[in-house]
């Protein structure tokens, strides 16, 4: 049965000219798009989607990354929706993502890895209403 998980083509993608490349990955996946949305994000809703790293000694740079510019935020929806996207995705390290996958093929920082995809269904359900409350 469908599952749903949350992706960011983050500020670096769109800069980049990759949000095609990364929402066309997703459909040739098989995954279908239920929201998508190009918008630059609040400080308070990226410190809420970024919760869980607020210990982190690179809580700041990574707060003060995504919410830099533009980012496309969507929802993908499939059969292991959460899972498909993040074998597309590849490693949260660019370098150590595998070739074939879009980290492993675009990117080489892991403050600017390009995409983010929700790490399990219970994150995916946070994530999905913290970007797209009310969606059916
Ligand atoms: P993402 O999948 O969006 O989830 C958390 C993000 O934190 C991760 O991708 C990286 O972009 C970022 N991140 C993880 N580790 C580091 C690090 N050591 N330095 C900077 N950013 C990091």
């Amino acid at each position: 049965s469908a599952e749903r998980t949350l992706i960011l083509v983050k500020p670096d993608g769109v800069s980049r000219g990759l949000v095609g490349e990364v929402v066309g990955r997703l459909e040739r996946k098989g995954l279908s798009l239920v929201a998508l949305e190009l918008r630059t994000l609040e400080r308070s809703v990226a410190e809420t989607h970024y919760g869980e790293h607020a210990s982190k000694p690179f809580f700041g740079e990574l707060v003060d990354f995504i919410t830099s510019g533009p980012l496309v935020a969507l929802v993908a929806e499939g059969p292991r929706a959460v899972e498909a996207s993040r074998g597309l995705i590849g490693a949260t390290d660019p370098v150590k993502a595998v070739p074939g996958s879009l980290r492993g093929d675009f990117a080489t920082e892991i403050g600017q890895n390009l995409v983010h995809g929700s790490d399990s269904p219970e994150s995916a359900k946070r994530e999905i209403d913290l970007f797209f409350p009310g969606l059916s």
